[in-house]
């Protein structure tokens, strides 16, 4: 029987992450397609999993087409147990993608050949460097015209200030790609562009072997041998260990269209890719083998069902064994609980689970007891850090335009916030409630979801904010004097914390210069 340090052993739990376009939807069907989750090319692009298993639980999406939802996709492939955790692509949703990059161990980033390092890669980016989390790279589309290969790794390398190793190479690109060399693994696959899906693989010994120049050709041959030689002479052979630090990046090269360099990235992935690791909760580090089950709320699922209020709270496992009807602590509230149907997520489907082990994702349906951020255990106390808020990108006012459903809406914007919908803060002199968020179209969502789920009717009036700064001193006085100061500008948070408004730029920077004895900082935990 397998044991729990097997059952973490196996587990591989990670998310896609690209700047919209890159193909990213693309990469995990094809993935999925590989693990037999799925078994039509196309199932996810022509929506019908996007649409029914995960979009549907929310209207909005339908009208809009934007994958608001974050989900799991979980599902076996070898020996391994495959977790794939799927980020909302719209940037306007940015902050539900850093959330769930608290529950994965590794992340794969999909980079388009021909654009290069996109914004929000960079910033997706910026993120797995806060916590080390290992990457892979496959740079997408070499079937189409695109940018000379070591000036893509070059452009990595700067824009996403981590080292990078090539283990695959690509013979041309565009209309004269030819295929791909697998580095790590000496083998040379064939591109035959009308047949997608079917490459010829050609086994050599090594790169001098001259099946390659029967394959590809002198020219293109002599080309990859050049190009080898330097990748050899400049990028260090890949070091798993530094890998694991997240301090290098294997590269693949390939075309997720025509499932080209696909499974080499999946094969490589599943080998070198981390099992769940130890997780740091405030108390201490919690090691995924430990007997007693812990884990944490990352994502909060809301409207499964419009004619309830219900939700799925999305626990990642973190240590022991998760069981059905076993009694849990749910730390914030010090209450324990029972959970009679929790879901795993495999292959596509939902389904009523007994067991979870570390690195698995359980969705517990729930009506409101949960906040992103939870901590569940046996009885322990720890409380798992999430990631911190960072200071919104844009602010309006929320003003409540039917005062019969003041209870409602109260109660709508309580519950969204704890979901991490977006950030509210409260004006101390005046009393408005202001919604933080980070693109436009999370306004409409909390309007739309505000009217069908409480039946609360809202209006944004405009405030002209460029950032919310938490701030703190060790002088009280210092404290107090800036808060006299600036009282028109001060606001609080939800945990009670003081934030200062800054209306510009220029503003801030004279408070900083004016006030030295104040921190100002640009995401809630510090
Ligand atoms: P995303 O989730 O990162 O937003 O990207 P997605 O996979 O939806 O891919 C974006 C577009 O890029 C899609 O085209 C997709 O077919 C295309 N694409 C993905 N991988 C490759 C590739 O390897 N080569 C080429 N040439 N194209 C690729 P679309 O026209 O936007 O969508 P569709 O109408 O084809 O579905």
């Amino acid at each position: 029987m397998a044991t729990l340090t097997d059952e973490i052993n196996r587990r591989r739990t990670f998310a896609i992450i690209s700047h919209p376009d890159a193909g990213k939807t693309t990469l995990t069907e094809k993935l999925l397609l590989f693990g037999g989750a799925i078994h039509v090319a196309g199932a996810v692009k022509s929506n019908k999993i996007k649409k029914t298993a995960t979009s549907d639980w929310m209207e909005i999406e339908k009208q809009r087409g934007i994958s608001v939802a974050t989900s799991v996709m979980g599902f076996n492939y070898g020996d391994y147990k495959i977790n794939i955790l799927d980020t909302p692509g719209h940037q306007d949703f940015a902050e539900d993608t850093y959330r769930t990059l608290t529950a994965v161990d590794s992340v794969i980033i999909v980079v388009d050949v021909a654009k290069g390092v996109e914004q929000q890669t960079r910033k997706l980016m910026e993120v797995c460097r806060m916590r080390n989390t290992p990457v892979i790279i496959f740079v997408n589309k070499l079937d189409r015209e695109g940018r000379d290969p070591f000036e893509i790794l070059d452009e990595l390398e700067a824009e996403l200030k981590i080292s990078v190793r090539p283990l695959s190479w690509p013979i041309n690109i565009g209309a004269k790609f030819k295929g791909v060399y697998n580095i790590y693994e000496h083998s040379l696959d064939l591109f035959t562009p009308s047949k997608t899906q079917v490459t010829e693989r050609v086994e050599i010994d090594s790169v001098d072997d001259p099946r390659i120049d029967e394959a590809v050709g002198e020219k293109d041959a002599a080309k990859l041998r050049e190009d080898l030689e330097l990748i050899e002479g400049v990028y260090p052979p890949l070091d798993v260990d530094r890998y694991l630090e997240g301090k290098v990046a294997p590269v693949f090269f390939g075309s997720a269209l025509n499932t080209f360099g696909v499974k080499e990235l999946l094969d490589c992935f599943v080998k070198i890719a981390p099992s769940p690791r130890p997780v740091t909760a405030e108390e201490r580090s919690v090691s995924p083998d430990e007997n007693t089950f812990s884990g944490f709320v990352f994502k909060i699922h809301a409207n499964m069902d419009p004619n309830h209020r219900s939700c799925i709270a999305f626990v990642k496992v973190c240590s022991g064994k998760f069981e059905r009807n076993a009694n849990y602590k749910h730390m914030r509230s010090g209450k324990m609980m029972r959970f009679a149907a929790p879901t795993a997520f495999m292959a596509q489907k939902k389904s009523i689970v007994d067991e979870a082990y570390p690195g698995d994702i359980v969705g517990i349906p729930d009506t409101g007891n949960f906040k992103i951020g939870d901590t569940l255990t046996e009885g322990e106390n720890l409380h798992y850090k999430g990631l911190p808020s960072f200071s919104p990108e844009m602010f309006k006012y929320i003003e409540n335009t039917d005062p019969m459903k003041a209870k409602q809406l109260e109660k709508g914007i309580q519950q969204l916030m704890d979901e991490g919908v977006a950030q509210l803060f409260t004006n101390q002199f005046n009393g408005r409630k202001i919604i933080g968020t980070v693109g436009q179209l999370q306004f409409e969502v909390i309007q739309y979801r505000l009217l069908h789920e409480y039946g609360a009717t809202v209006r944004w009036e405009p405030i002209s904010l460029y950032k919310a700064c938490w701030i703190e001193s060790d002088d009280q006085a210092a404290l107090e004097a800036f808060k006299k100061r600036k009282h028109q500008f001060m606001a609080t948070d939800r945990e009670g914390r003081d934030v200062f408004l800054a209306d510009s730029n220029y503003v801030l920077q004279m408070a900083q210069a004016d006030f030295p004895k104040i921190r100002f900082h640009f995401t809630s935990e510090f």
